[in-house]
């Protein structure tokens, strides 16, 4: 059998049970126990208001939660048998809140004991699949070695899978990412994300890669409304604000960009902030003699947003 080849050292074997150091410590007996315990309430909270939109989203973040919580204390009274499979897909365009998403449902399984660490781990196929024989196994335990204990993200994880190429080492990455979702899902989580149509025809191709997945979220595009809110909140974040008339341009902005190629939602949006800081610090650059107060430094005005190259064309 290859089970023990992938057998990571220093990892926890699927027989042994989920909780073993809490077992004497007081048994909740009720969701409200568990949630106090965990502290996982203040990571729901903490998504529900840091997030914008994504309603969809937190709905079955809250689901899977749940479903911990209920599983605990099936554990506690001596009834569940195997460690629910976690495994995830999400699926959406770029910018839609993936990978920050993966980082708080990290926490949430952090939080209900499903992993030890809760850390995530980040990768895309070059950090899997080798470029010559031989290469591939060891880069992709390698990986698995460092995400055990919390979250493998893999990004655009259709591109492990080369159908115009039967000798694709990618394949090897599968596989051995199959054996290990499968015997250490007691203390890794795998997400694949990426877009939703290349996804599934990955699937089609990887039955066995849909098996694992256990839960599947689709990331929608945000509007104009959640875009603008989220632009409110990143410049909150790093002390900055939109001056008189500048909801309004930047709206326009956002209009103009998302019909663009490339627009990547949220993405789209701290990369525009960006450039809005930078034409801020060139206008106020200029001004060598004034002195400049709390508002001139904390203020987008209009004037930044309008000198983009969007609001040249046409
Ligand atoms: N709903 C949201 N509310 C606030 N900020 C968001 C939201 N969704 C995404 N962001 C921000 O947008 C950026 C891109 O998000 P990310 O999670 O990397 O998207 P994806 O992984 O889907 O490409 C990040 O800086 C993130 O903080
Ligand atoms: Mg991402």
């Amino acid at each position: 059998m290859k089970e023990s080849l992938y057998n990571l050292p220093g990892t926890r074997s699927a027989v042994q049970p989920a909780e073993p150091a809490d077992a004497t410590a007081t048994q909740a007996r009720t969701v409200a126990e568990v949630l106090q315990q965990s502290q996982v309430e203040a990571v729901l909270a903490e998504l529900e208001h840091d997030l914008v939109g994504l309603v969809p989203i937190k709905q079955r973040i809250r689901d899977i939660a749940a479903l911990l919580v209920i599983d605990k204390l099936r554990l506690n009274l001596g009834l569940a048998a195997q460690t629910p499979t976690l495994h995830m897909c999400f699926t959406g365009n770029p910018g839609t809140g993936k990978t920050t998403v993966a980082m708080r449902m990290a926490e949430v399984l952090h939080r209900l004991k499903y992993v030890r660490k809760g850390h995530l781990v980040a990768v895309t196929r070059d950090d899997l699949v080798g470029q010559y024989i031989g290469h591939t196994a060891p880069k992709t335990r390698e990986v698995l070695k460092k995400a055990m204990g919390g979250v493998l993200f893999i990004d655009e994880a259709y591109y492990l899978h080369r159908p115009e190429n039967e000798r694709d080492y990618g394949q090897e990455a599968i596989e051995i990412l199959l054996q290990v979702m499968e015997n250490q899902r007691d203390d890794l989580v795998v997400i694949l994300a990426g877009y939703k149509a290349r996804m599934d025809t990955f699937f089609q191709s990887n039955p066995g890669m849909r098996s694992r997945i256990a839960h599947h979220l689709d990331f929608p595009d945000y509007n104009v409304a959640e875009l603008a809110q989220i632009a409110e909140r990143m410049l909150t974040e790093q002390n900055y604000s939109f001056g008189e008339g500048t909801p309004e341009v930047f709206r326009e902005y956002l209009k103009k960009r998302m019909a663009q190629p490339h627009f990547a939602n949220a993405r789209s949006v701290r990369n525009a902030l960006d450039r809005a800081r930078l034409r801020q610090a060139s206008r106020l650059f200029a001004e060598a003699e004034r002195e400049l107060t709390v508002e001139d430094l904390t203020t987008i005005t209009p004037a930044d947003l309008l000198a983009s190259r969007i609001f040249r064309s046409s």
